[in-house]
């Protein structure tokens, strides 16, 4: 027996048509996809008839490439192997005014979306003016050059509901591209909504060829507000009940005293299953599933947990940590650090990768 890691692909291809909803969307499959992996995830996207894949990872972009042959993939950090971005046809950020001097002519041919820097100060020129200032200087340019396709940012406060950042930033971008397009230029694309800004809005920007979508995508809703039926888990993580020990009042378990029983007769499950496999700390606050009742975790260990149980449970008996009743994004809403988080945390050496 081990612990899995089990995607129903038909609620995952659900999922991933409901939340497109008929919109143009860029699927975001950085990281393994969120660790869905990146082939399943691609097929499934290419599937519900997304076209447009984006990485940070210029490995995965190539593996991108290889997947799907026609697909557009755009890379959302710099990459110095222009070579490479030449060779795969692989869109690229371009991240800074001293990114665009220092490689202007390495950059030939080379593919590029301008990206605004905005409220996240992650990447991208710091203001209009210095994007006018590289699209001046490469309209000047008669040389072999770059090529411009595109126009970005990210937003970091999508999801924030209290604060009036996220309005701030989306102002603050809508006036570059209004400015930008006013002025005449023109890009084959121009896309800024992350799933949070996606959801909220209910639809893509004006002038915007596509939103950027990740977490909607791998079934965890991005804010606590949406309800649970806008977006399915297709995740399932279970462990079993290896043995079934019993301790008394003020016996300690687990390593540090991590749990001292309250009283006697105290029944404890050994489960197959620990942080060694990508369960969050965060995540033994609170309850796992067996036959369908909730039990609390009691003490988290590398490859082991225990739970508090009752008579009602045996060795081998399966333990749900994550399913579509203990969704992701319920503990993510409790603190469990982010949905991203939990889901990149999963260690699918590990264990046991099924998908149905
Ligand atoms: C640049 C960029 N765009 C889009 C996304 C997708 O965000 P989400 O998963 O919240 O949809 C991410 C994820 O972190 C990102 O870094």
């Amino acid at each position: 027996m081990t612990a899995i890691w089990r995607v129903d692909s038909e609620i995952f291809q659900k999922n991933v048509q409901q939340v497109k909803n008929g919109q143009p969307l860029m699927a975001v499959v950085k990281n393994n996809a969120y660790n869905y992996g990146l082939s399943f995830a691609v097929e499934q996207f290419w599937e519900a008839g997304i076209r447009c894949f984006s990485t940070t990872s210029l490995s995965e972009a190539v593996k991108i490439r290889q997947l799907s042959p026609t697909a557009t993939i755009f890379l959302m950090n710099p990459s110095r192997d222009f070579e490479t971005l030449r060779k795969y046809d692989i869109h690229m950020t371009l991240p800074s005014l001293s990114f665009y001097y220092e490689n202007k002519a390495a950059l030939s041919g080379v593919k590029v979306h301008l990206e605004y820097e905005n409220l996240l100060h992650r990447s991208g020129f710091k203001t209009l003016d210095e994007m006018l200032e590289v699209l001046e200087d490469h309209q000047a340019n008669t040389k072999s050059k770059m090529i411009i396709t595109g126009l970005w940012t990210h937003f970091g406060y999508a999801d924030e509901f209290d604060v009036s950042d996220y309005e701030d930033e989306r102002a603050a971008w809508i006036e570059i591209v209004d400015t930008l397009l006013k002025q005449g230029y023109q890009f084959e694309m121009i896309h800024a909504q992350n799933s949070a800004s996606f959801m909220r809005e209910g639809q893509i920007f004006s002038h915007h060829t596509h939103a950027r979508v990740g977490i909607a995508l791998y079934g965890s809703r991005p804010y606590s507000s949406l309800s649970r039926t806008s977006i399915s888990q297709a995740l399932t993580v279970q462990a079993n009940v290896i043995q079934v020990r019993t301790v008394q009042a003020g016996q300690h378990c687990g390593y540090s005293f991590a749990y001292t029983a309250e009283k006697d007769n105290t029944k404890l499950a050994v489960v197959d299953i620990g942080y060694g496999d990508g369960v969050l700390r965060t995540r033994a606050q609170h309850d796992v599933l067996i036959h369908q009742k909730r039990y609390p975790i009691r003490a988290l260990m590398m490859s082991h947990m225990f739970v508090e149980i009752d008579d009602n449970v045996q060795p081998q008996d399966v333990v749900t940590l994550y399913n579509e009743d203990l969704r992701i994004d319920d503990y993510t809403f409790k603190g469990v650090g982010a949905n991203s988080e939990q889901l990149s945390a999963l260690n699918l050496d590990s264990l046991t990768k099924e998908y149905q």
